[in-house]
C-alpha cells in the first residue's frame, strides 16, 4: 500500500502517517508550492477549487503495481487543485479516497476504488478500510 497526502493545516498529512505506520511504509506529501495560509490563501483555494483548476505539482512517482490511498482537504466541496492533478496523471480506479472535512462530503466521486469520508471537527485516525 501507498499512502498520499496533500494538506493545507496538517490533518490530512496525520491522518496519512497513521495510515502509513499501520502499512509499514512511509505517507507521501503532494507539493504545490503555493502559499494557501492566511484569509488570502483560503479565498483564493476556495476560488482554484471551485472552478475546478488542476496546478502543477511535485511528487515521488507511484509504484504502477501498488494499491494507493489518498488524504486530502474537501474544498469548496470538491478537490484542491494539486489533488486534481495528481488524479489526471495517476487515474482514480486504484485510488482509496479519503477526503478530510469539516461536514461536507466530496461531490466529485466518480471512479474512484473506495471512498472514505472523514468529516466533522473531531477527526480520528487510525480509520478502518
Ligand atoms: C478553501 C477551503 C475550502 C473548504 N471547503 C470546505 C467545504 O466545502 N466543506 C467542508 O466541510 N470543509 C471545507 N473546508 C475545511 C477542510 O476540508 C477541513 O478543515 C480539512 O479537514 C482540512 O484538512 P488539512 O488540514 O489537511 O488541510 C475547506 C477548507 C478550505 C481551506
Amino acid at each position: 500500500m501507498q499512502v498520499y497526502y496533500f494538506t493545507r493545516t496538517g490533518r490530512s498529512k496525520a491522518i496519512a502517517e497513521e495510515l502509513a505506520v499501520r502499512y509499514s511504509t512511509t505517507a507521501r506529501e503532494i507539493a504545490d508550492d503555493v502559499d494557501w495560509q492566511g484569509a488570502g490563501g483560503y479565498i483564493k483555494a476556495g476560488y482554484k477549487a471551485f472552478r475546478g483548476e488542476a496546478l502543477p505539482i511535485r511528487y515521488k512517482k507511484p509504484d504502477d503495481n501498488e494499491e494507493l490511498i489518498l488524504v486530502f482537504p474537501v474544498w469548496a466541496s470538491t478537490l484542491p487543485p494539486a489533488v486534481r492533478t495528481f488524479l489526471e496523471k495517476e487515474g482514480r480506479a486504484r485510488v482509496i479516497c479519503i477526503p478530510t472535512s469539516l461536514g461536507s462530503k466530496l461531490k466529485d466521486r466518480d471512479g474512484f476504488a473506495k471512498i472514505i469520508d472523514l468529516v466533522g471537527k473531531k477527526i480520528a485516525a487510525p480509520i478502518s478500510i
